[in-house]
């Protein structure tokens, strides 16, 4: 594939040149479940001919008539156009074979997170496909590169990891392997603009960018809670009235689902050689050993109603005004934006993404009212270094360890 490099070694913006209407013009999506079938209703908007396989009989089909049921209620409401709706649906088609797809320009795997299946998968795709078939998965948290590694060349291979649900939420991290050619890239970036998402670029590191960087939000929150310094209900009535997070950590992870947010942070742990940074907490175990996966289950750290309300957890109001703004190992919000900051930061030092990026994959991934970095340009990064440090004298061990890049100048 050509560089997008000019000969005046400027960078264009990226053009929809016939060559490229040829090469992107049909796209297959492997794997039609959650993920897999928002991903190909996406591509189909787009204005792609789409495959959207699923190996279990039946599922491609069932989920081209949820892609057919969703894009009618957004003609109900007004937001697409009957002619528009029918025409994405007509550009989709459900297959039961993954092994007999057309030659395509792109394909994006969302099947299991199991690496053996979706190593298997892209040998298998990189024999069939054409050598400059760019191979997408949307893994949140397995190696680009392992994924790649029984691939016939493999620096067509990246990560598209989309957000749930895909044709709603607009962040896709595109995630670069060791081997990932930067034209590659630089022209599925230009894609997913041109598919009206907001893409933004970081390397094959655990948890990419949102996963990663947002560990401490939940971590600081149990561990006050484990330490007794405040209760469940009041750390999540100062993140979210005072932080201006749209949820607190623990209604947030009971709305995730217990199980499902231990999963990643453990895997994020593993793959950091179990750095303390992201050892889970006793706290969260307890509660999936226990059952209490959260919303889903009816109780996790709160207890809700058949309706949905939470029962008897009432935050202390005086508690938490005694806590906010005193020293920063009881502050739930100076503790987490700290390590929240030190994170963000520290992936911008090891150069796995850049400033602007990690400020917004944290703004549109999760909902934070700030980008990190930007939050600890507006505390200070001197601040947040001390803040580090105290918390590091308090808790000694390596979780509170400052990056470099918070005393190096390097982001001020
Ligand atoms: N669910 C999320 O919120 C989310 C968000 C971002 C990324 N992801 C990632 O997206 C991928 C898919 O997740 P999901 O939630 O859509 O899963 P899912 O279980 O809803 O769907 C997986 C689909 O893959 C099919 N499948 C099973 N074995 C297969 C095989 N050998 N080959 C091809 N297809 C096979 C299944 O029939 C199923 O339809 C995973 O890698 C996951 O980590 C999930």
């Amino acid at each position: 594939m050509d560089s997008d490099v000019t000969e005046a070694g400027q960078q264009p913006t990226h053009r929809r040149s016939e060559d490229d209407e040829g090469i992107f013009a049909t796209v297959a999506v492997i794997g039609a479940g959650a993920m897999g079938s928002g991903i190909a209703q996406v591509a189909a908007g787009a204005g792609h001919r789409v495959v959207l396989a699923d190996p279990v009989i039946g599922v491609a089909a069932d989920a081209r008539e949820r892609i057919s049921s969703s894009l009618d209620r957004l003609v109900g409401k007004g937001r697409l156009s009957r002619a528009d709706a029918d025409a994405t649906l007509g550009r989709l088609v459900a297959s039961e074979s993954i092994h007999t797809l057309p030659e395509c320009g792109l394909v994006i795997e969302a099947v299991p997170e199991d690496l053996r299946i979706k190593r298997l998968l892209f040998a298998d795709l990189s024999e069939r496909q054409p050598a400059n078939t760019v191979l997408a998965t949307n893994t949140s948290s397995i190696d680009i590169d392992a994924i790649a590694r029984d691939v016939i060349d493999p620096e067509r291979v990246l990560g598209l990891h989309f957000f749930n649900p895909p044709p709603v939420m607009e962040l896709v991290e595109v995630v670069h392997g060791e081997l990932t050619s930067p034209a590659y890239v630089e022209h599925v970036t230009a894609l997913m603009r041109a598919w009206g998402k907001t893409p933004v670029r970081c390397a094959s590191t655990p948890g990419f960018i949102v996963n990663r960087v947002a560990r401490p939000f939940y971590g600081e929150a149990q561990r006050l809670v484990e330490a007794g310094v405040a209760d469940p209900a009041t750390v999540d009535w100062v993140l979210r009235e005072r932080g201006g997070f749209p949820m607190g950590p623990f209604e947030l992870t009971d709305f995730i689902g217990q199980d499902v947010n231990l999963a990643v942070g453990t895997s994020v742990w593993e793959q950091t050689d179990r750095d303390e940074r992201y050892a889970p907490t006793d706290f969260q175990r307890r509660l999936v050993e226990a059952g209490t996966l959260g919303r889903k289950t009816g109780s996790g750290v709160y207890t809700y109603a058949a309706d949905g309300t939470v029962e008897g957890a009432e935050p202390d109001l005086a508690l938490a005004e005694r806590l906010v703004g005193g020293p920063v190992a009881t502050d739930p919000l100076a503790r987490t934006l700290a390590m929240l900051v030190n994170e963000a930061v520290d992936l911008v030092h090891r150069g796995e993404a850049s400033a602007e990026d990690v400020d917004i994959a944290m703004r549109l991934g999760v909902r934070y009212p700030r980008g990190p970095i930007e939050w600890g340009r507006e505390i200070g990064f001197d601040v947040v270094a001390a803040q580090i440090a105290e918390l590091d004298a308090a808790f000694p061990g390596g979780r509170y360890r400052p990056s470099p890049a918070l005393s190096d100048g390097s982001l001020a």
